[in-house]
């Protein structure tokens, strides 16, 4: 609750020079207050506690004793005056020097012979006062339609006003007065104080909604300072002091006004006004069990209360609602923010603005995001920890990946421990990396995958060389196939497969018999520091081990023409097994070389004339299956002899 206090309020300098000079008093003898010094009961008990009493006649003196009369700021008639002179009285005349004015205007001019004609309210004491100082019977006038009845004349005329009346009607009246009189002077008599208090009034009760007014009960001034304020403000409360006031009254209000009538003392005032603050403060309080107050960069929680394709509302438990614009909540345009989120959600967002001007607070949900993530990729950054992104675009000079809502960027060096010719490839993938440099101000967050691959061969490779040995069989996959052989990724380091090894035939070539990506199960052949030999021709499937029975030196065997020389031509048996049919045992007749007579892959019968598996050497003769035609004829001679 706002609270507005008059400036004027309270005691004007007339009231308080009278109320300060009974107190003076206090201390002395017989000292008594013509009437009560001010219109308030509270101050004129204290002054009665204090032995100032109050007459309200001369006759009230106590006739043995000195007594001393103290006139308050109202003033009395001269008569009074003289009445307290002629009994001895020591007269303290507190009169308001602005009454003693209109005393001194009224008893000149009326001994000069003009009329005198008060405006003001005839019971006043001020009033009766002023009529004491005229020598014959003023006209007293308090309304427009006393004005009205005067009878016009030609008399010089003299017209004061009481203090305290209100400016306008007096105004009024004048000008009534001046069209109904020929020779008027109008004396301006009406007291600043009193008008700057009435104004000030006005001008409060016109922007509360409830008003204060505080004064005595016989307060002619705080009475007049009531109507003005009720005419502004319908909950016009008067009150003469703070027990007076229904604090339930105020319990829903939110801006009140508090002013008070020229004789109510300043103590009043305050404890009006501190019990009004008190009051204020609880409401505050109270209010702030469900409102919080917010500062612009402030990072706070709120419930949605609701949500539109561009927009987001929320309830931060402030005086006014949060706005979350798309923009604020994601960085993607196209969005629906409906399709993200829903009322009752919670969310965490930051204070933009705590106005924008329409009295909405502007929050963003996107930047509290955006600080999360980047403690958290500040956090991977020092740690060296291992992320995972999504690639979402390939660019010229490497990869963008979205990690955790935010962009890093992988230069095309850093993609692999290998040049990656192809990087459209990684489109769409997810990939492991880790920051090499973290610095989100410059927007540069840049992450590194080859360091990842180049860490984790070696330390598979440790692992395989530990494990590893000679005879061992191991499973790999193909790498690259040349001319010589295979390379076999063995996870952790790759193993060559010579050609020589691939089978215990003969391999023309590599690349017909092996193809990348395709699995390889071999054993391993030799290790030489991190050079590892695999090989095929494992033990159990070598052709030699039973080649005695079968390539026995008699047996008769057939087989394929694998390569010639001149001096003669490898048949194989069986992969594995060639064999030398010497081109002196391919026939009974002179042939100068092989080619001669065959071609390779021709299908020959010979038989074995040699076997020594100690070199792996046998030995063929296609002429020891051709019949001797000498031996033959030499038969049939001797037959037909016979
Ligand atoms: Fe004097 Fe004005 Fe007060 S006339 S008593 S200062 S209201």
């Amino acid at each position: 609750m706002e609270i507005i206090l008059a400036e004027s309020a309270g005691f004007c300098f007339g009231v308080q020079r009278a109320v300060d000079t009974a107190y003076k008093y206090t201390g002395e003898e017989n000292v008594y207050t013509f009437g009560p010094i001010i219109h308030n009961e509270e101050v004129v008990e204290d002054l009665k506690q204090k032995g100032i009493r109050i007459i309200e006649d001369t006759d009230d003196l106590p006739p043995d004793r000195p007594a001393t009369v103290i006139i308050r700021s109202h003033g009395v008639p001269k008569s009074i005056i003289d009445d307290l002179n002629s009994k001895g009285a020591k007269i303290i005349d507190a009169t308001c020097p602005f009454v003693k004015k209109i005393h001194n205007i009224v008893q000149k001019d009326s001994q000069n012979g003009n009329e005198i004609i008060i405006i003001g309210d005839r019971n006043h004491p001020e009033v009766q006062g002023i009529i004491g100082w005229s020598t014959h019977e003023p006209i007293v006038i308090g309304s427009i339609s006393e004005a009205e009845n005067l009878v016009n004349s030609t008399k010089t005329v003299s017209v004061v006003a009481q203090t305290t009346f209100n400016n306008k009607k007096f105004k009024d009246i004048v000008d009534i007065i001046c069209k109904k009189l020929y020779n008027v002077t109008v004396y301006e008599t009406i007291c600043n104080a009193t008008a700057k208090r009435q104004k000030e009034t006005k001008e409060i009760a016109s922007k509360v909604d409830a008003m204060i007014v505080i004064g005595g009960r016989n307060s002619s001034n705080t009475q007049k300072l009531y109507d003005i304020s009720k005419k502004e403000c319908e909950n016009t409360y008067y009150i003469q002091t703070l027990v007076d006031l229904d604090f339930t009254t105020f319990e829903s209000v939110s801006r009140v006004g508090i002013t008070a009538g020229a004789s109510t003392p300043n103590y009043i005032i305050k404890e009006v006004h501190s019990s009004m603050a008190e009051l204020s403060f609880e409401q505050m309080l109270e209010n702030d069990e469900s409102k919080v107050s917010i500062r612009q960069g402030e990072v706070i929680d709120g419930t949605v209360i609701g949500v539109k394709p561009d927009e987001i509302v929320v309830d931060i438990k402030y005086k006014a609602d949060g706005i979350i614009s798309k923009h604020e909540y994601t960085n993607d345009s196209s969005a629906d923010l409906t399709e993200l989120v829903k009322v009752g959600d919670p969310i965490t967002v930051k204070v933009i603005k705590t106005n924008d001007g329409e009295g909405q607070v502007l929050l963003s949900y996107r930047r509290v995001a955006q600080e999360k993530i980047n403690d958290k990729l500040e956090e991977a950054f020092k740690n060296e920890e291992v992320l995972t992104g999504k690639v979402v675009q390939v660019v010229s000079g490497g990869l963008n990946v979205i990690c955790n809502e935010a962009r890093v960027f992988i230069p095309a060096s850093l993609v692999s421990d290998n040049y990656e010719k192809n990087l459209e490839k990684f489109m769409g993938q997810e990939v492991e990396f880790q920051l090499t440099e973290f610095n989100p101000k410059k927007r540069r967050v840049i992450g590194n995958r080859k360091k990842l691959i180049v860490e984790r061969k070696k330390a598979a490779a440790q692992a395989l060389f530990e494990r590893i040995e000679v005879g061992m069989i191991v499973e790999g996959t193909v790498k690259n196939v040349t001319d010589f052989g295979a390379f076999i990724d063995l996870g952790g380091a790759d193993g060559l497969l010579h050609i020589s090894e691939m089978s215990w035939g003969r391999v023309e070539n590599p690349k017909k018999v092996f193809k990348v990506g395709e699995p390889v199960k071999a054993y391993i052949k030799g290790i030489n520091g991190d050079k590892i030999a695999l090989s095929l021709k494992f033990e159990d499937t070598n052709p030699w081990i039973n080649a005695g029975e079968k390539y026995a030196i008699g047996n008769v065997v057939s087989g394929k023409i694998a390569r010639m020389t001149d001096f003669g031509a490898f048949v194989e048996l069986e992969p594995g097994v060639d064999a030398l049919l010497h081109v002196s045992q391919i026939s009974n007749q002179h042939i100068d070389k092989p080619q001669d007579v065959y071609k390779v892959g021709e299908t020959v019968e010979a038989k074995i004339v040699d076997f020594r598996p100690e070199d792996k050497k046998i030995s063929l003769s296609v002429k020891a299956l051709i019949p001797d035609t000498n031996e033959e004829a030499e038969t049939v001679e001797e037959a037909d002899a016979e």
